[in-house]
């Protein structure tokens, strides 16, 4: 079947879709979150926490929490409520090349007026086939004023160990330093590594990322491309930080890096009966 109907963790909705070639994926319906991506004939790509909370209303900890309608700190709950928000099921099935892919929706409510009050329709899409998955999150506004948001797909791909990870594509792209009060910074360095905290929202990088999960020809590399996000947050909390977070285990930083697809530095503005979709793709080299 490619997409079955289960319970997750913690009692919790999720649909596991199965492409033709054996490809798979987990999601949640609570916050519409994307838990596990396994292209066909490999390996788990995405980390999710062992000690993540599996609870209606509190966000997981890994895989791709949906951020919508606010990106970081700000008036209403930090990163927004889409990711603590339960999302139905809009559409399921197989595509005629033997994708799996399905659709979640969520709208404005008297719980989501009350924090921002604001009408929307969002829809989440996943389609995974091979070695790629294609995360999409479309913005629609049924009126009556324009629609303003930030958003980003957060998400956490797995690593073997953080020391050994690089990110490339960022070289002379400006960024905000949240770790520095969002100082402005450029860097010229081909590669991004890591051995301390890294919190950086990049402006207006280029379409595609790569990942190196290690060194030398080797390496596990996965490929992040973007559409209608212009930006892209790069984010590892680091030892300490990763203390103070209850829901990872302290040694957890060293297993993941964030990439996220964001729409962040500028809001996004949507026109009365328009629709804002962007997108990220992720593929196993
Ligand atoms: C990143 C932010 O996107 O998310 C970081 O840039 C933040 O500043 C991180 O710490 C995790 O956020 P949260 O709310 O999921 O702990």
């Amino acid at each position: 079947m490619p997409v079955a109907a289960l319970r997750g963790r913690g009692e919790m909705d999720t649909l596991v879709l199965t492409a033709a070639d054996g490809a798979h994926a987990e999601l949640y319906l609570a916050g519409a979150h994307l838990t596990s991506w396994v292209p066909a004939g490999a390996a788990e790509q995405l980390f999710v926490s062992a000690r993540s909370a599996y609870t209606p209303g509190t966000a997981i900890r890994g895989g791709v929490p949906v951020i919508f309608p606010q990106f970081g700190p700000g008036p209403i709950p930090r990163h927004g409520f889409a990711r603590t928000s339960t999302w139905e099921v809009a559409a399921a099935g197989e595509s005629p090349t033997g994708a799996a892919r399905a659709t979640l929706a969520l709208r404005d409510s008297e719980t989501t007026r009350r924090v921002w009050p604001f009408a929307f329709e969002a829809q989440l899409g996943v389609e995974l086939l091979g070695q790629t998955i294609t995360v999409s999150l479309g913005i629609g506004n049924p009126g009556p004023a324009p629609l303003t948001f930030t958003a980003a797909l957060h998400t956490y791909v797995a690593v073997a160990d953080i020391a050994r990870a690089t990110v490339e594509g960022l070289a002379g792209v400006p960024y905000r330093d949240q770790t520095r009060g969002n100082a402005s910074v450029v860097d010229e360095a081909p590669g991004l590594t890591f051995e301390r905290e890294v919190d950086r929202l990049y402006v207006r990088t280029p379409r595609e990322l790569r990942l190196h999960d290690g060194r030398g020809p080797d390496a596990r590399v996965v490929a992040i491309h973007a559409d209608g996000f212009p930006d892209a947050v790069v984010w590892n909390p680091w030892a300490e930080k990763a203390r103070a977070l209850d829901d990872l285990a302290d040694d957890e930083y060293q297993r993941f890096v964030c990439i996220e697809a964001a729409a962040a530095a500028e809001p996004v503005v949507v026109a009365l009966g328009a629709r804002w979709t962007g997108a990220q793709r992720l593929t196993l080299l």
